[in-house]
């Protein structure tokens, strides 16, 4: 059985200046201390891909701070961007492991084994929602149909469902209905990873399992009208993906270091 291992990061919100605290909470130091924490584990990882909120500030000095970290990784490396993100910046700075110039969407696919994976685009320049629209779904059906994949694994920041909390729901995925019809009718989409939302949630739709990440930085608690920020340890996605399906954890760090400025 061959087994493809990804390592999922997500919402890492880095400033320029790296002292800067969002919220309390430095967004670049616990970066570092999960990049650190998953080298120490001796885990090892095929692929890594971040779904998006790189930097906080969008600055390119932000960017590079975020490449000089993930390096180690960088020959198997794929993005996609966040509302906190900006597309040509995230290309200047990674322009070797993303496809396209400038604005262009950031979108990656790669097959492994029977699995296809693919990196669809969700930011909205100026929004902190997030769009899809028939043209990327319609992309992601061409990549599958050029394929002899079985299985799909989706990667994208925004969550493709309401989690049920008023306020991370207001700033959602716009065209999200396009994504749940093409879940309806294709059982081959799996595995849907996104970030966005800074807490571990999982539902299905379909034959697809919907899944967000916690943050390597700040954590968000989804309960409540209002953002709310919570002392919870940063984290990361561990996916296995096998011939006959996949396995997934959600890993936390052992210790809170820091606790968010409370609202
Ligand atoms: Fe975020």
């Amino acid at each position: 059985m061959t087994t493809t291992r990804i390592l999922q990061l997500t919402d890492l919100h880095v400033f320029k200046d790296p002292a800067t605290r969002l919220k309390g909470i430095p967004t670049f130091e616990l970066l570092n201390d999960v990049v650190e924490f998953i080298r120490s584990s001796g885990e090892t990882f095929d692929y890594v891909v971040v779904t998006g909120d790189h930097t906080h500030d969008e600055l390119p000095e932000s960017y590079s701070a975020v490449r000089s970290v993930l390096n180690p990784w960088i020959d198997r490396l794929f993005q996609v961007p966040g509302n906190h993100d900006d597309r040509a910046v995230l290309r200047s700075v990674f322009g070797d492991r993303i496809a396209g110039e400038g604005d262009d969407r950031v979108n990656f696919s790669f097959q492994a084994g029977p699995w296809l994976c693919l990196g669809l685009d969700t930011h909205l320049p100026g929004a902190v929602s997030g769009l899809i629209d028939a043209s990327q779904v319609d992309w992601a059906r061409r990549q599958l149909a050029d394929s002899d994949a079985q299985m799909v694994g989706l990667f994208f920041h925004h969550p493709p469902v309401d989690l049920g909390s008023p306020w991370i729901d207001a700033i959602g995925l716009t065209g999200k209905e396009l994504l749940q019809s093409w879940f309806a009718e294709e059982p081959r989409v799996r595995l849907v990873c996104c970030g966005h939302v800074h807490h571990e949630f999982r539902t299905m739709l379909g034959h697809a399992e919907i899944m967000t990440t916690p943050s390597t930085g700040i954590q968000f608690s989804p309960v409540g009208n209002a953002p709310t920020f919570v002392a919870s340890p940063p984290g990361y996605r561990v996916i296995e993906l096998h011939d006959t399906g996949y396995t997934t954890r959600v890993v936390c760090l052992p210790d809170v270091r820091f606790s968010p400025v409370l609202n």
